[in-house]
This record gives structure tokens, sequence and C-alpha cells, in this order.
């Protein structure tokens, strides 16, 4: 009798819709020694649906070795259809358990290649002696996966013809960070799209979010407002915690500058020690706290500015005809000695001039009111296309497309950061489509929509520094590590630490030196791709062109992880919160601001902020993107097991316990405030820019 040698394969097909197949699956396991045949896994039981785990054995008639492979296909049986397999696991006859990580769509009848789950450097993988799999080809594979979706590929390509192709860069706009190249939201592959579940929740038009907050019948009504009260019948579907506090203190100057530590937007504010050139604030115009003078305050580091000058020059949006208006406003705070932030200078264009009158708290109410409602309208615009948009979006977008060029997924690098880019594409995509091309909202609505949108994204992108994209080297340079009341700082430098420490155990068990770093040219490719297609390879923003050391490759995947969750937890999930009562944050003003003083009145208040219909489209926006989709996956949470290994698992579970305890203590923390800052709670930040 011939002895055969059983391998008990067993197949997890992932929890989501669809991922279901009802036709033939085959395998072959690959080992140090040898091959199995291509096996049909055929069971008495359903096999391969949602969810489930399904259980075969693949004979051999010697044993395979070490496994370090398994290769997939799946054969039309009945219909077409897609299959998504997450998981398999192999035991092996010396009783070895092997693991392969997979979540991936399988919708042709190609063979699909995946590595067992420990993490392999280039250059200690001997994955070439595995005849049909290399690494190189794996990334080929990825690029037609990536090109079977585009309509524009014809059967007669084969996999040669398209080596030259890969997930492909696309331009824009001449200046801004390059994107995926996507004719259309069927041209991404499966992999990159929202799930079902995230679909249907997320409908994302403008019509949606006008219906989900009752504001359909008010799209069309291009009426200005005629009473303040009025507004407030916006709110009725939908209230939050934040909400009301901002309805109720929109006026105070304490809560003016409150915003700008703990709004949407903490990334403007810093020490002023020098006032600005063509900010001609003088001691005697101001009414300060405390004793001591304007110079002395600015010694002790108590004066700081916010300073619009990006917006200086930018077109503003024509809106039905009607020209819109965007300051460039300059805004000087005191740090008062009860620890508040207060605005005690407000100049609303760059330029000094005699029609560009200095404001101050003890000019008349409404002229002081004004002077901010039209620093919060510059604040909007700036936060949404600067701190959001580019900054955390965009740069996400950049990092997600150079792991799928570059890296693959036996990379530690590929299995630390795929988490990161879940859902980035789709929505980036759905973003250019429906918010800042020419239909989108924001350029129908927002004062720098259109061509605004894409002077911001240059100009701040051309003056982007990747210090200011380090949390600890931003407060810093700002110096903002002393002001009182930061949270945004308080919770950001903490979650930096964890992040930062979690990345440099997990890469430096793989990179054991910096030669290691400097001879993986797939990490090298990973980071000259972001320098090049996402800082458009400006040395003077201090990105780095290559890595040379361990420290660096921490430093900058840890930046890439706190931009991905962290960060855009911060400037996007307060959205509604700051931006549903219109008068604190409109998306665009219809008249220009006061040139003198003592000519403000409550009519052209109510005049100067948007129409109807515009205050609710900016509304349904904001309420869009601070949705959170019920198949959210948060920080430090990895559903999908790309690592398999003793050691990053451990260091898994010790980051989720150092999330968990920052969570107890910023909750802890909260219960004292009276508005709790809840942004950068690790149970509220999500993995990756999925909204
Ligand atoms: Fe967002």
């Amino acid at each position: 009798m011939v002895k055969t040698m059983n391998y008990e394969v067993t197949l997890f097909t992932g929890h989501l819709a669809f991922a279901s197949t009802f036709n033939a699956v085959y395998i072959k396991l690959v080992g140090t020694k040898g091959k199995s045949k291509r096996t049909h896994l055929l069971s008495l039981e359903p096999s391969f649906f949602k969810g489930g785990v399904s259980r075969f054995n693949v004979s051999c008639p010697t044993s395979l070795g070490k496994l370090v492979l398994i290769e997939l296909d799946k054969q039309i049986y009945f219909f077409k259809d897609s299959w998504y397999p997450a998981k398999a696991e192999v035991k092996s006859p010396e009783e070895e358990t092997y693991h392969f990580p997979i979540y991936q769509w399988i919708t042709d009848s190609e063979v699909h290649y995946f590595r067992e789950g420990r993490a392999l450097l280039i250059f200690e993988d001997d994955s070439n002696l595995f005849g049909g799999y290399s690494r190189q080809q794996e990334l080929k594979q990825r690029q037609k996966i990536f090109h079977s979706a585009d309509c524009r590929l014809t059967a007669l390509q084969t996999l040669e013809s398209l080596t030259c192709l890969s997930p492909r860069w696309d331009v824009y706009e001449k200046g801004v960070p390059h994107c995926i190249k996507a004719d259309s939201l069927d041209s991404l592959p499966y992999d990159v799209h929202f799930s079902v579940t995230k679909t249907a929740e997320m409908r994302y038009t403008a019509v949606t979010g006008l219906l989900e907050l009752e504001l359909i019948e008010l799209a069309e009504c291009k009426s200005s407002w005629t009473r303040i009260s009025d507004i407030s019948h916006l709110l009725s579907a939908h209230r939050t915690q934040v909400l009301d506090f901002v309805q109720k203190h929109w006026k105070e100057d304490s809560f003016f500058g409150y915003q700008f530590l703990n709004g949407v937007n903490p990334t403007l504010i810093r020490c002023c020690r020098a006032l600005p050139e063509n900010f001609p604030v003088t001691g005697d115009m101001l009414s300060l706290y405390g004793q001591h003078s304007l110079a002395d305050e600015m010694k002790n580091g108590n004066i700081f500015l916010c300073d619009y000058k990006l917006l200086d020059g930018v077109q503003s949006n024509t809106i039905k005809g009607k020209k819109q208006y965007l300051m460039a406003p300059l805004i000087l705070l005191q740090k008062t000695p009860d620890g508040r932030l207060m605005p005690i200078a407000i100049q609303l264009k760059q330029k000094p001039a005699k029609d560009n009158p200095i404001f101050v708290p003890t000019d008349s109410e409404t002229d002081w009111l004004m002077a901010k409602i039209f620093v919060r309208s510059a604040d909007f615009n700036f936060f949404e296309v600067n701190a959001h948009l580019l900054r955390t979006h965009l740069l996400a977008e950049v990092f997600t497309v150079s792991v799928l060029r570059n890296l693959p997924m036996v990379h530690p690098l590929y299995k630390l950061l795929i988490p990161h880019t879940r859902y980035t594409l789709n929505i980036n995509f759905l973003a250019r489509q429906l918010l800042i091309s020419k239909t989108g909202v924001l350029t129908r609505f927002a004062a720098s929509g259109g061509k605004g949108v894409v002077t911001i994204l240059q100009k701040a992108l051309s003056s982007l520094t990747y210090s200011s994209l380090c949390i600890p080297d931003d407060i810093a340079e700002r110096g903002l590590n002393d002001v009182p009341n930061f949270y945004y700082r308080d919770d950001g430098l903490k979650l930096w630490e964890i992040i930062h420490r979690f990345v440099k155990e997990i890469l430096s068990y793989y990179y054991k030196t910096d030669d290691d770093v400097q001879k993986d040219c797939e990490l090298q490719k990973w980071i000259q791709d972001i320098y090049e297609h996402g800082f458009l390879s400006q040395a003077s923003t201090g990105i780095p062109q290559k890595f040379t050391t361990v420290a660096e490759m921490v430093k900058f995947v840890t930046m890439v992880i706190f931009t991905c969750s962290a960060q855009h937890s911060a400037v996007n999930s307060g959205q509604y919160d700051f931006g549903a009562w219109m008068p604190n944050s409109p998306v665009t003003l219809q008249l220009p601001p006061p040139t003198k003083k003592g000519k403000t009145s409550e009519k052209q208040m109510l005049d100067t902020f948007p129409s109807i219909n515009t205050t609710v489209h900016g509304m349904a926006v904001m309420w869009l993107l601070s949705k959170q989709s019920s198949d959210s996956v948060f920080l430090g949470q990895y559903p999908q097991e790309h690592f398999t290994e003793e050691f990053p698992l451990q260091k898994i579970k010790y980051f989720q316990e150092e999330l968990k305890n920052l969570s107890a203590e910023i909750k802890a923390r909260n219960e004292s405030l009276d508005l709790p800052y809840t942004y950068l709670d690790p149970e509220m930040v999500e993995n990756s820019v999925s909204i």
C-alpha cells in the first residue's frame, strides 16, 4: 500500500456581502521540498459561503517540507461570481500549522499566489525558487487586477503586455498630489471598494444629506435670512452636544479662541514673538488682559497669531451669478492670566490699508462680530481644502497607491500599512467626483469652490513641510507646548507616542540594522514614489527621498499611520458639530466685509450670510462627511490578520491595550470639561481615511 502524506486545509471565507462562491476552487500547496498536485476542493458540506469555514484534505506522496505558498484558482462551475477568501490554514503531517493571509476578492479564473504569513524582506526571501511565484510577479498580478477592472482592457492583453502598467498615478491638477488613475468607480478593483454595507449607508450625494437632515424642501430657496433665530429650525433633525454648545456660545470671544485649539482646524495657530509687517497692530489700539504691554506679552509667549495668508489672492466663487467673498485674515490672540485664548485684533485682508480696518473687541458689537464671521468663513474654506482634503485625504491616497505599487503582501510594511488604507481610494474618488468636480457641492456652494480650491491646494502643497505632518515637531515649531486647555495637542502627542512605539517595535523586529533599511529596494521605491508623486519632488518639504536609518523609516511610517487615522479624525469628525450652526462656519459670504468701523448692522450681517439653499447644502455636506459607518474599523483593530507571527501579534495586543488606556484617560478628562474633546479618543478614531 502506498503511504500518503495528508495536509488538512481550512479555508475561511470573509464575512462580506456576496463573499460566497458556488464555483470550483482548486489549491496547490508549495513547500521547500516540493508541490502538491493542483487539487479540487470538494466537500459534501456546503463550502465557501459568506463567513464560512471549509475543511479539506490534500494528499501528497511525500512531505512538502516547510510550507511557503498556496496557489488558489476558481473555475466557473455554475455561473460567474466573485469569492472573498479571508485566510487559509494548513496543518501538515508533521503537525505544524501554517497560516496564509488572503483578504482579497478572486473574480477571475487565474491562479493567485498567497505567501505563508511570516513577513520577509526582499533580500531574505528565496521565493524565486517557488516556480510560478516571485515578489515581482505578485506586483504585476496586482497591476493586472487594477487594469482588468478598467473597461479599456481588452481580452487580448496578456499579463506580460501589462508589465509597464501598474496601479497608475494620475494628475488631477498640476501642483497637486497625484492620485490613482481611475476613469470610474467601477474601474477600481473590488479590493479597494467600499463594502456593500458602507455603500448602502453612505449614499454619498448631496440629496441624501438633505433628506437625512429633513432639509430637502429648502434646497432651492435662494432667499437670504431675515432672522437669526430662523437658522435654528435647520437643526431640528440632528442635534449633538457640541452643536448645542456652539449655537449657545458662537458669539463669545473665548469660544472663538477655543476653536483655534480644539475645533476642526487646530493646524494654523502659532505663538507670535514679532508681528508680521502687514499687521500693524499697536499696543494703544488694544485692551489687553492683565497689566503687561503688548511687547512684554509677546516676549512672555502669551500672544498668538492665525494668519490665513494662503488664501490671499484666491479667486472667490460666483454662485448663481452673485460674487462671493473670501478673506485672508490675520488674527491676534492673547493667552489670559486665567488660561483662556482671547482674540484681541482682527484684520480681514493681508494688505494694511485705510479701508482694511483692524477690528478690536471694543468696537461696536456688530463690527466685531462681523469680523469674526469673516474669519470663521475663511477658516471653513482653509480647513476643508488644506487641513482636511490635502493634508489627510490626498496624502493618504499617495501613501496607499505607493503601497499597492511597490510592496508585496509578504513585506512587513504592507502588513503594517494595508489596514490604514481601507476605503481611501474609494472615498477620494467620490470626493473628486461629488465635492470638487465642476458640479461638485463645494464647487457650487463654497466661497473657494472652483478655481479657488485648486489654487489653495497648489499653494498649500508648495509650502507644506514634513515637520508640520509630525505632531511633536509641529507643536514645538508653532510654540504651543505651554498653551493651556489644548486637548488636540495633549491627546495627539500621546497618540503619536503610542503609534511610534508600536511602529518601532514591529519594524525593528524585521529591520535589525540601518543596512537592512538601505538595501530594501522595495521600501526605497515606496518612499521614492511618495516623494515624487505626493510631494512632487520638492526637496524643500523635507520629505525623505530615501531612508538611511531604521529611525528615519519608523518616524515616517508613524506619520503615515497618524495622518491616516488620528489627524483625519481631528479634522474630519467635528465638521457637523462645529459647522451645522451656520453662523459659526459659513461656507461662503455674499457681501464684502466692512471697510469702515461703525457701519454694520444685524440686517447687513444676515444679508452677508450665505442664502438659505447654500446654507442647507453646506450643512448636508458636513453631515455626510462626519457620519460614521457601521462597518468602521477603529485604530489598532486589525480584523484582517496579515501578521501571523507571535512577536507582531503580541505587539498588536500591547498597542490595543495602550490605546484602551488612553481612551479611558481621555474619557475621564472629558468628564470635567464643559465641552468634551472626543475626536482623538482612540475609540472614535478610524484606522484609515474612509469618509
Ligand atoms: Fe474626511
